[in-house]
């Protein structure tokens, strides 16, 4: 079977890695990185629980072959919490209860992270449009919008 070698960077790390061609970046994240928060909920593109962020845009790591991955930068739900601190976006979701069973919570986590960094005060349309591809079986999402708007009103408070 092919192997590829790819070098890119993941969580700001410069990685080398072998993958054979059929694996997609959420099986080189989790089986070869071991970078498991990030889940594989159906491996179909429909629910966003593998949600990852691909030169800062927001991608199913199931729909992407991880060969397209060389020279990328990648970043996982791993990369937000820094030195055993949570990210405020972190701290949100604890805070508005929008974590219950938590199996999409890191992909919702990084849909959140990328809205925020291209918009840092989004109306509810926009907060529901970022996380329209992230499904979520337990919170109804109003926990979840919550979260998302306090992460904003916390992110803006910390640049005053
Ligand atoms: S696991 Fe990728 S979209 Fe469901
Ligand atoms: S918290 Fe359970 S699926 Fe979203």
């Amino acid at each position: 079977m092919a192997q590829h070698n790819l070098t890119l960077t993941v969580n700001g790390d410069p990685t080398t890695v072998t993958v054979p061609s059929h694996y997609t970046l959420l099986q080189m994240l989790r089986e070869k990185l071991a970078l498991t928060g990030t889940k594989n909920g159906c491996a179909a593109g429909e629910c966003g629980a593998c949600t990852v962020m691909m030169d800062g845009e927001p991608v199913n790591s199931c729909m992407v072959l991880a060969a397209e991955c060389d020279g990328a930068r990648i970043d996982t739900v791993e990369s937000l919490a820094q030195d055993s601190q949570l990210d405020p976006i972190q701290e949100a979701f604890i805070e508005t209860s929008a974590v219950q069973c938590g199996f999409c919570t890191p992909g919702v986590l990084i849909s959140t992270r990328a809205l925020l960094d291209r918009n840092p005060d989004p109306t509810e349309a926009e907060i529901r449009e970022a996380i329209v591809g992230n499904l979520c079986r337990c919170t109804g999402y109003l926990s979840i919008i919550k979260a998302v708007r306090k992460s904003a009103s916390t992110r803006a408070e910390a640049e005053v």
